[in-house]
């Protein structure tokens, strides 16, 4: 009976040590580390070497913008350092973007453009030959403006116009390529450009120019992943995916119409992108009360496009991974549906919103992360971005603490909650051109935006995570969550 006891006690003591000495918890040995950039944030050289104009050159030269994306970072010229920077901070993955319109300077296959094939080209035999395996994005919104000029993402020519230009980069790039992602952040790329007009393209079409664009891109999206799986699987053996970013979304009571509110906005917002690839047509809530609020404005058909039964099979399926991108937390209630009016998609979703752009729900990306293993049961999930953008300086210890809270989610997600997470993308590598302005800055790397040579130094986030890239061990135990 007492010697029970003892083992008994000595089990809980040696179990209590064990927890502490494991407290620090590491990442498994598969998991990859990296850090992200797109074209048109950092390359800068909008009109060298035979680059066309893209969607986002045309945004901010025609608004006369005080900035723009003319020089950015200077990347055209500066990729060597940028590579460098990336071997040192010991980055096992890059992911940035190609610029559509650098390689086809009119998005069409008419003018080919050389020089361009040949700066990817040189940028993915550097990173290999360092070791560190390419994620590239194929459209990170810089859309070719000749392409915008016949119709853009509301022209359904547009899927071909895509599959011209990604077979081009699958068989220019495709035999050091392993993971390709075809769109980036297509929610946040239709909101702006098609749905409120405060992106490029800039067209304001909240009631319907949104969902054509999602409609087109969807059908692009698969497109390019069947085009992958026909031509070049066998011989290449990538994997293709698309980016969807969302924020977690609390609701703010237990109550049912609040618990409805918080699911119908992450379907309106994750699902309307995920649903047709993982699951198969667009989630039910958003089909129901599109056609119902339609059907009340008087028109003959939903603004939401209805996809056929072989559309729906064709870009059903069309992931070999789901790529994440997340950076906030928000929480809904229930609110009265609107009159019937001026349509849009914030009536069609019609939830009362507080976005807490800041730490309050400290489980927020755990939650997230198993939300979307739950709902579409994905295989493998790429975080593709997370970070936090900040103001000027090297000192950046409120980044750091946001990393520690994301990693350290994301840590119980993988260990706790068994989610196959393969790897993460810090945003960003380096300060860069945040689609309108140059204050808010991302980059664990600064970038003097002042000097020519667009200088580049290390912040101490840069730092902490080439040290957590080197051990795989998060010390978050002096973590301190500033709401
Ligand atoms: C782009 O297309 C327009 C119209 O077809 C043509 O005038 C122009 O020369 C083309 N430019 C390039 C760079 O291909
Ligand atoms: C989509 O594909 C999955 C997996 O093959 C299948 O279970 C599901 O029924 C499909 N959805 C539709 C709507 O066909
Ligand atoms: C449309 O919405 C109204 C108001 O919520 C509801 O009464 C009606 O049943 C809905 N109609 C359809 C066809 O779903
Ligand atoms: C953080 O979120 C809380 C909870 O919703 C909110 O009350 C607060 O105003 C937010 N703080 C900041 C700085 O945004
Ligand atoms: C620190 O990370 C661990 C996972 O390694 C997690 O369980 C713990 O909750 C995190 N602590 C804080 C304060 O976020
Ligand atoms: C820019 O770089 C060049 C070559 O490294 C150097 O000589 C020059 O002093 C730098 N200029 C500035 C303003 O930092």
């Amino acid at each position: 009976m007492y010697s029970k006891m003892y083992y008994l006690l000595k089990f809980f003591v040696l179990g209590f040590l064990v927890q502490s000495c494991f407290a620090t918890k590491s990442f498994p040995e598969s998991f990859m580390f990296g850090a992200g950039t797109a074209a048109f944030q950092i390359e800068g050289a909008w009109n060298e070497d035979g680059k066309g104009p893209s969607i986002w050159d045309t945004f901010f030269h025609n608004k006369n913008a005080e900035e723009n994306g003319d020089v950015a970072c200077d990347s055209y010229h500066k990729w060597r350092e940028d590579v460098q920077n990336a071997k040192d901070l010991g980055l096992q993955f890059y992911r940035f973007s190609i610029a559509w319109s650098r390689i086809l300077p009119n998005g069409t296959l008419n003018i080919v453009n050389q020089k361009g094939i040949d700066y990817y080209s040189n940028l993915i035999k550097a990173l290999k030959a360092e070791n560190i395996e390419p994620v590239v994005t194929l459209y990170h919104w810089d859309m070719p403006q000749h392409i915008s000029d016949l119709g853009g993402l509301l022209n359904v020519q547009f899927v071909d116009y895509f599959e011209d230009y990604v077979r081009l980069c699958y068989n220019s790039f495709g035999s050091d390529v392993k993971y390709w992602v075809t769109f980036n952040e297509p929610t946040i790329h239709c909101f702006m450009g098609y749905g409120y007009g405060n992106g490029a393209p800039g067209f304001a079409l909240p009631g319907d120019g949104l969902y054509q664009c999602s409609y087109v891109l969807l059908k692009s999206h698969a497109r390019a992943y069947r085009i992958y799986d026909e031509e070049f699987r066998d011989q290449y053996q990538g994997k293709v995916g698309i980016v969807l970013e969302s924020s977690w979304v609390d609701a703010e009571t237990d109550d049912l119409l609040d618990l409805e509110a918080q699911e119908r906005s992450l379907q309106f917002n994750l699902g309307w992108f995920a649903n047709p690839i993982f699951k198969g047509n667009w989630p039910e809530v958003m089909i129901d009360r599109i056609a119902n609020r339609s059907q009340l404005e008087n028109l003959a058909r939903s603004r939401l496009p209805a996809f056929t039964q072989d559309e729906i099979e064709y870009i059903n399926g069309t992931h070999d991974f789901f790529a994440l991108n997340t950076y906030y937390s928000n929480a809904v209630r229930y609110e009265d549906d609107e009159p019937i009016g001026t349509p849009s998609y914030s009536k069609d979703l019609s939830v009362g919103s507080s976005i807490n752009r800041n730490f309050s729900d400290n489980q927020a990306f755990r939650k997230l992360l198993n939300y979307v293993n739950d709902r579409y049961n994905p295989g493998s999930i790429l975080i593709t971005e997370n970070g936090k953008g900040t103001s000027d300086g090297l000192e950046d210890t409120d980044r750091i603490e946001y990393l520690k809270l994301y990693l350290g989610n994301l840590l119980d997600a993988i260990l706790e909650d068994n989610i196959n997470v393969i790897g993460y993308s810090l945003w960003s590598l380096m300060d860069n051109f945040e689609w309108g302005t140059y204050e808010t800055r991302f980059g664990i790397i600064r970038v003097d935006y002042d000097s020519p040579n667009r200088t580049r130094t290390w912040k101490e986030s840069a730092r902490w995570y080439q040290n957590l890239i080197a051990t795989r061990v998060l010390d978050n135990s002096t973590i301190i969550i500033n709401n």
